[in-house]
């Protein structure tokens, strides 16, 4: 098959994959090889591009050189062999879900990661939402326990795990403030927020204590800035952060906070998303009732990755990024490593 490779690890995406042709995956029992018709970007795929943080590479990535043949981790596409003990899955089912290497024509992916596809979106936008999706799920339902009524703040609501956190906090009931700079606003308006503050014009934390729960995926805030936000007994959910810090990559200020939350009356704490076929379904669901539509900004061609992730670098994505696995684009691939 032909799939993206990569055989070391960098920061910048320029020069480092290649098309090649090597060997589809094989399957165990509790795996189901997948035909993939798309992928997408994430802050996670530079992550493991680059293998830093450090920790990441002890996460299984690989700790010198990649484990793996690319850094895709998202992907919707047509079931094409199950598994002995994969239940639920037959060959054609159109599924979308969470796999290693998925910048290929297949990819073998757990039974407990992978779903149906939610039949009103197409495989671009399906595949946009795996990682996402659950992030901003678990952000909003299972960490921030968001209710009808409450006042929600959302950093970095025109990121990937943002967008998707603004409408899961509407359709949660709740009165969604997001924050992103100017040239943004108006998708984040789009995405259903009732209020939208630019983050080049105003400080968050001046509008006082008011929000019930503050969601953060972008800024690196300090903590005293989000406190001040928080109403005393407010929650605050640290999804993430980009630093330049090679070894912890901002993790200290989620493990402060949930140390200061201590001693405090608010409640704050960070997560590691759960990967899993469950929230796969609710998110299904939603987007079904058409209460979350995947806001893709661009679909990029399998060997223009490089492309995607460098726009994503330079912050210039609105909301997410797919990638379109389209064979008749790579009928000569170039000659590259095959790991
Ligand atoms: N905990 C976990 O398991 C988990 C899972 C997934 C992701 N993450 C982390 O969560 C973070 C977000 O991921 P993502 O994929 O959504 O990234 P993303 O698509 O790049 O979104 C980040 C957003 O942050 C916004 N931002 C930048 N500076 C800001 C500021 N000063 N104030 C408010 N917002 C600001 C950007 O908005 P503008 O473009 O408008 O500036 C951008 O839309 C990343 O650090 C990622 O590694 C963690």
């Amino acid at each position: 098959m032909s799939a993206v490779v990569q055989d070391r690890y960098a920061p910048a995406p320029e020069g480092l994959f290649q098309i090649a042709q090597i060997d589809r995956p094989t399957i165990t029992a509790d795996e189901v090889l997948v035909r993939v018709h798309a992928a997408s970007v994430d802050r996670g795929t530079w992550h493991i591009m680059a293998g830093l943080p450090y920790p990441i590479r002890l996460a299984g990535f690989g700790l010198r050189r990649p484990k793996y043949a690319n850094p895709g981790r998202n992907l919707a596409g047509t079931v094409e062999e199950v598994g002995g003990s994969a239940t639920g899955f037959t060959p054609g089912d159109e599924v979308y879900g969470m796999a290693t290497s998925t910048f290929a024509e297949y990819a073998a992916v757990r039974a407990d990661k992978l779903a149906p596809k939610p039949t009103n979106l197409s495989f671009d936008e399906a595949a946009a939402v795996p990682v996402s999706g659950c992030t901003a799920l678990q952000a909003v339902r299972t960490h921030g326990r968001v209710e009808a009524g409450e006042k929600v703040l959302i950093l970095g609501a025109s990121g990937g795990v943002g967008s998707f956190a603004v409408q899961i906090a509407k359709a949660s009931g709740a009165e969604v403030t997001g924050v992103c700079s100017t040239s943004k606003v108006d998708l984040v308006g789009n995405l259903g927020a009732d209020h939208v503050i630019d983050y080049t014009d105003e400080d968050f934390a001046d509008r006082g204590p008011r929000f019930d729960v503050v969601i953060d995926t972008g800024g690196n805030a300090r903590l005293s800035q989000l406190r001040r936000a928080l109403t005393p007994r407010g929650r605050l959910v640290i999804v993430g952060g980009e630093t330049d810090g090679r070894l912890l990559g901002g993790s200290d200020r989620g493990i402060r906070a949930k140390v200061l939350s201590l001693f405090v009356g608010q409640q704050m704490g960070t997560f590691v998303t759960s990967e899993n076929a469950a929230d796969l379904m609710t998110l299904r669901d939603l987007i079904e009732a058409g209460q979350l539509t995947p806001a893709v900004d661009r679909t990029y061609p399998l060997d223009e990755v490089a492309a995607a992730i460098r726009h994503m670098l330079e912050g210039k994505a609105r909301g997410k990024l797919a990638v379109s696995v389209s064979p008749g684009r790579l009928q000569t691939p170039a000659t590259g490593s095959t790991p």
